[in-house]
């Protein structure tokens, strides 16, 4: 498609989607895995799961996190053991946090081909700052949501979008008929002392953007993209695929219609807001938001009395996993993205990640994966074979 088209697109959605990107990430297989730290922890204190989280030793060895026949990341909640005997029962499952965080001019995008979903599972990606709340959340795939009642939690069918930021910041209701989403509610500021908020929530009209119906479908793509403008995110099921992902193209989200969720800057600064950003993809079990009963009981209530009470059966979490094709991050050509570093390495520190340290110098894009070594050629070559191989696409 010609630029000038491009152009004229962008023009007529009214959004500045048009710029050029080039491959910051490109995280497959086990360079997926070398790019997370493991964040163990013996229970949930944020969300007050029924869950531990496992040391990258640990999930490893009790085949949690691994890489399938096919090429593709499994993540998955331990389904094998019975804890009928142990009335505290925490089912292990994992919390992975990139080693890398993605700076403000940067899309992601994450083909995953099934989701982790049934009655008391909680799957999570977003990302977020290394100061929470200062540093804002960008919630791209999560269940929660309080507010909205008991209809979709648990075993909902459609996504839900949302940020969080610690200062004023708003998804204006004026931006209605700028994204295909419904807004759900407007305001993205979290007071942690005032307990749980969703933040300002967009859901998805697409039914199959969540639990089996996203798997049977054969999964998707979300993106979302984080620059001065605004943050948008967008949801492709896969017969929905725009062309330029996924293959040997750069995206190119000025053709990819309008956003699901857009919120402008207008209305919450993007750089004010939102510091460098940890990708963030964990499976949680009950909590917060799913154990309260008039939440629970809405979808769930005829297979237990309670959130708790599944916990123990292994059985009750053969489809908690993810299965993941790729997660790529690209950054805007000429953005702060592409030669800024945060110099630092966010998250608690984990035993024998393959992950490389982020290094602030330089104007090269930041190594995390073999991809990036060796410059921008090295990473294109990288990329083509690699989709040539099959590994990163259907
Ligand atoms: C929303 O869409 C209208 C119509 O295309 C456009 O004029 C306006 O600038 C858009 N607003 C935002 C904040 O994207
Ligand atoms: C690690 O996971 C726990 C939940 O088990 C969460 O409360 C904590 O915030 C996570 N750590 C970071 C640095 O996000
Ligand atoms: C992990 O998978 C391997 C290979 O399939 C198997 O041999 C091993 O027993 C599994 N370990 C656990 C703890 O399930
Ligand atoms: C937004 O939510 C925060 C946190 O609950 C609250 O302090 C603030 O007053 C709310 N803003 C508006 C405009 O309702
Ligand atoms: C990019 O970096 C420059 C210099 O650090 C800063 O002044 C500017 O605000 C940054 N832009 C964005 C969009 O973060
Ligand atoms: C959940 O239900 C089980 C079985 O009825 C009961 O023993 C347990 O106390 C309940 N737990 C909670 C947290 O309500
Ligand atoms: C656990 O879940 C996986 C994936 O759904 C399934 O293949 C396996 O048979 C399940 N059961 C056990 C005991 O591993």
């Amino acid at each position: 498609m010609p630029f000038g088209r491009l152009t004229l697109l962008a023009t007529t959605l009214g959004l500045a989607y048009a710029q050029k990107y080039t491959l910051s990430q490109d995280l497959a297989g086990q360079n997926f895995l070398n790019a997370f730290k493991y964040n163990e922890s013996d229970h949930d204190p944020t969300n007050y799961g029924n869950v531990k989280y496992l040391s990258q030793s640990a999930a490893v060895a009790a085949n949690l996190t691994y890489v399938d026949g096919n090429g593709r990341v499994i993540v998955k909640v331990d389904n094998k053991t019975n804890g009928v005997t142990d009335p505290n029962f925490g089912r292990n499952s994992v919390y992975l946090m990139s080693t890398q965080p993605m700076n403000i001019g940067s899309l992601l995008i994450f083909d995953a081909a099934h989701m982790p979903f049934g009655c008391s599972v909680w799957p999570s990606l977003f990302t977020q700052g290394q100061n929470w709340p200062q540093q804002g959340e960008i919630d791209i795939v999560v269940r929660l949501l309080l507010l909205t009642g008991p209809a979709f939690v648990n075993l909902e069918t459609n996504n839900r979008f949302s940020l969080k930021a610690s200062d004023t910041c708003v998804q204006p209701s004026s931006i209605a008929s700028n994204q295909t989403g419904t807004i759900t509610s407007t305001n993205c500021t979290v007071v942690p002392s005032q307990g749980i908020t969703e933040g300002c929530v967009v859901t998805e009209t697409k039914q199959n953007s969540f639990g089996s119906g996203f798997a049977s479908q054969g999964g998707g793509v979300f993106a979302m993209l984080w620059d001065a403008n605004g943050i948008a995110m967008w949801y492709f099921g896969r017969s929905g695929v725009p062309s330029n992902i996924g293959g040997t193209a750069l995206p190119d989200p000025a053709t990819w219609g309008k956003a699901s969720a857009w919120y402008p800057a207008s209305s919450c600064d993007p750089t004010k807001h939102f510091g460098p950003q940890i990708i963030t993809l964990y499976i949680d079990i009950c909590g917060a938001f799913a154990n309260p009963p008039e939440i629970f009981d809405a979808t769930c209530g005829t297979k237990a009395p309670n959130c708790s009470s599944l916990v123990q059966d292994p059985t009750n979490y053969n489809d908690a996993y993810w299965e993941i094709n790729y997660l790529r991050v690209f950054n805007q050509v000429g953005s702060n993205a592409s030669t800024s570093g945060s110099g630092s390495n966010p998250g608690p520190s984990s035993t024998g990640s393959g992950g490389t340290s982020s290094t602030s110098s330089g104007d090269m894009p930041k190594k995390t994966s073999a991809a990036s070594v060796g410059g921008a050629r090295m990473r294109e070559l990288l990329f083509m074979s690699a989709s040539l191989l099959g590994l990163l696409s259907l």
